[in-house]
């Protein structure tokens, strides 16, 4: 073991690699997100950390509700381009043609193709940090058992091998 600096120790936290989507009206956007963590096993629940400047959270407040898509090894192309453009002034879905489909409980729509999608309606908010923590409850999900995830990991995306 040796010291080492913070942010090369918190480098080393595996995360995984997910979109967050919101819909409200006809803007939708997916942003790339790492931060993501399960908190709450019943009810289901688990939380986000968004900087306040992401489009993506201006909607999620807007809609209360998201849908978290666990990303697959082979979408790092998703993870790299909603990771670096604004919904703002660019619409991702449309750039990279990506497949949606209706949602379950949600008027979100959800990715076709994912390792999983959960369903959320948001049940809290918090300002932490530099970062605001949004709280989702999770109302539905769908998985692809056939696929390996895509993970966050000393700060690149990684797929898992
Ligand atoms: C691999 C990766 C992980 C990211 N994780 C987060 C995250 O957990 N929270 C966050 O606020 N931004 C995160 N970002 C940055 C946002 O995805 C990025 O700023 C995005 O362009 C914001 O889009 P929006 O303005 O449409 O919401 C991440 C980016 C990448 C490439």
């Amino acid at each position: 073991m040796r010291e080492a600096r913070v942010e090369e120790a918190l480098g080393l936290l595996v995360c995984p690699c997910a979109v967050i989507g919101a819909k409200r009206g006809e803007v939708h956007d997916l942003t790339t997100v790492a931060w993501v963590t399960q908190e709450s096993m019943d009810p289901p629940q688990i939380t986000v950390a968004l900087h306040p400047g992401r489009y993506v959270l201006e909607l999620i407040r807007q809609a209360g509700e998201f849908v978290l898509s666990l990303l697959a090894h082979d979408q790092e192309e998703i993870a790299g381009f909603c990771g670096s453009h604004s919904g703002r002034d660019t619409d991702k879905i449309k750039a990279l043609g990506i497949e949606l489909e209706p949602s379950k409980e949600v008027h979100t729509p959800r990715l076709k193709r994912a390792l999983a999608n959960l369903e959320c309606r948001v049940a809290g908010e918090y300002t932490s940090g530099d970062h605001v923590i949004v709280v989702g409850r999770v109302v539905a999900a769908n998985t692809d058992p056939d696929l390996k995830p895509l993970l966050f990991y000393r700060y690149r995306i990684t797929p898992w091998r």
